[in-house]
């Protein structure tokens, strides 16, 4: 056991990590769920044009994030979504149309990725906290997570909806610490987005990039704790 600092702010902070993160924080879109499974759904009638067809979607709703963000203006996750979704149809002519309301329905129920179960629930019983930060609506990832089965695996859900601002606004990372009253680098937080990991390292948490794609590293100057292709390597590095 460590001795638990109370801090000014009356958060509590663990000398040293010598028990390692008292949460575990997953983004969503991209390391929980799958962003490519609902194309992936329906790539046959999407025609060889699929896999970028998906690409530009995800490009594009982050995209949208960023810029309405940064114009102090909010519309939200969802509305966002559609948006990306129509400018793909719009760039891409030869795919149906008619697979649009298809498309977003399959959004609504992404597939989570095969070691999510396992993982969460690993570091779950250490008795650790497990909750999700995301852009994402209320609706949208209550739906997502009811969808992948993983309900019961998880303590809290975060969504900036209610701050009406993305990340990497330092406010969208602070939701966490404000609710659980945990100094940030005892909150370990995961994203496959090494946007998102500049972001939380930003504000101090304790970063693992899950570099899925195997991508360049880049915001060299917001670096991550530690690196995993995929989130088993959190319940291997737990102390
Ligand atoms: C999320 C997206 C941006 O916040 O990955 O879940």
């Amino acid at each position: 056991m460590t001795d638990a600092i109370a801090l000014q702010d009356g958060s509590r902070h663990t000398d040293g990590h010598k028990d390692g993160p008292q949460a575990y924080v997953f983004d969503a879109y991209g390391t929980l769920f799958d962003v490519h499974a609902a194309v992936r759904r329906h790539a046959e009638a999407i025609g060889p044009q699929a896999s970028a067809f998906s690409d530009l979607w995800r490009v594009k709703q982050l995209e949208y994030t960023w810029v309405t963000s940064l114009m102090g203006q909010y519309r939200d996750f969802r509305a966002l979504t559609e948006d990306a979704l129509d400018f793909c149809l719009a760039r891409f002519p030869g795919v149906d149309r008619g697979l649009r309301a298809d498309l977003l329905n399959a959004y609504r129920r992404l597939d989570c990725f095969p070691e999510v179960p396992s993982v969460l629930s690993a570091l779950k019983s250490t008795g650790v906290k497990i909750a999700i930060l995301s852009n994402g609506t209320p609706a949208m990832l209550e739906t997502a997570v009811e969808a992948a089965g993983i309900g019961g695996l998880i303590d809290d859900i975060f969504s900036v909806d209610p701050l009406k601002i993305y990340k990497t606004a330092p406010a969208a990372y602070a939701l966490v610490t404000s609710a659980y009253r945990i100094a940030a680098p005892d909150i370990a937080f995961q994203s496959s987005n090494r946007w998102d990991i500049a972001g939380a390292k930003a504000i101090g948490f304790t970063c693992h990039w899950i570099n899925r794609t195997g991508a360049p590293d880049e915001y060299r100057d917001l670096q991550a704790d530690a690196v995993f292709s995929s989130l088993e390597g959190l319940v291997e590095s737990r102390p």
